[in-house]
């Protein structure tokens, strides 16, 4: 059986998809993780992110590998270990914007089917459900309201040191989830066949039962 799980920026999808994966003994893949990887590399080399041509040469030449280390999902640019680089606001929104070239995620689309070929995996990111795992058994939409996705992601800045603004993140959140909602490649969209799973005022814990119980039900 394989789960996706799909969603805006900072609905909880990696903690809860982490989590039902362990559960359940199951592969967790996130896929945000993978154009984070590549937004990261454009943003450490100074490539020009509005040069599509040169982002998807990047891809094409380089290696995106994703390694579980001590219960935890790395991510690998070449054979640098980019997981701690990769959540800085600068990269949030390059992510973003590399998600939004037909190129790069043609590129992403197979190497995303390619590790969820052994089956039992649960993958999240925005286009699981829709058009890299179709036919997945389960179909979760997860979301939450833009203040308490803001706030989730503040306290978690917060936490690191970081100064950040409540105010801004949410205009960066809103920002976000425009450009992937309205992207003309593979939008950010529910899938027809999605449970829709709201977490606002829901402990994590909580959305996770859910999930199970939907896996139990469909599986
Ligand atoms: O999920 P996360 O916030 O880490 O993803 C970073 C960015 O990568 C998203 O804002 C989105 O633009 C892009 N993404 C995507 N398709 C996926 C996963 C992520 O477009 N399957």
């Amino acid at each position: 059986m394989n789960i996706a799980i799909d969603g805006p920026a900072g609905a909880g999808k990696s903690t809860v998809a982490g989590k039902v994966a362990s559960q359940l003994e199951y592969v967790y893949i996130d896929t945000g993780s993978m154009y984070r990887a590549l937004a990261w590399a454009v943003y450490h080399h100074q490539l020009p992110i509005d040069d599509e041509a040169t982002v998807s040469e990047l891809l094409q030449n380089n290696e995106i590998r994703l390694v579980r280390k001590a219960g935890q999902q790395h991510v690998y640019w070449n054979d640098t270990d980019v997981t701690s680089f990769i959540r800085s606001n600068e990269v949030s929104q390059y992510a973003s914007i590399v998600a939004s070239y037909g190129s790069v995620r043609e590129q992403m689309l197979v190497l995303q089917r390619n590790l969820a070929k052994q089956g039992n995996v649960v993958m999240d990111g925005r286009d699981i459900g829709t058009h890299v795992l179709p036919d997945a058994e389960v179909k979760i939409f997860l979301t939450a309201s833009i203040r308490e996705r803001a706030e989730r992601r503040w306290k978690e800045l917060l936490a690191k040191g970081s100064q950040v603004q409540l105010a801004d993140l949410e205009k960066e959140i809103e920002e976000r989830d425009y450009r992937d909602m309205n992207r003309d490649v593979a939008p950010l969209r529910q899938a027809d066949d999605a449970v829709l799973v709201d977490t606002t005022g829901i402990s994590i814990d909580q959305v996770v039962d859910r999930i199970l119980q939907i896996c139990e039900r469909m599986g």
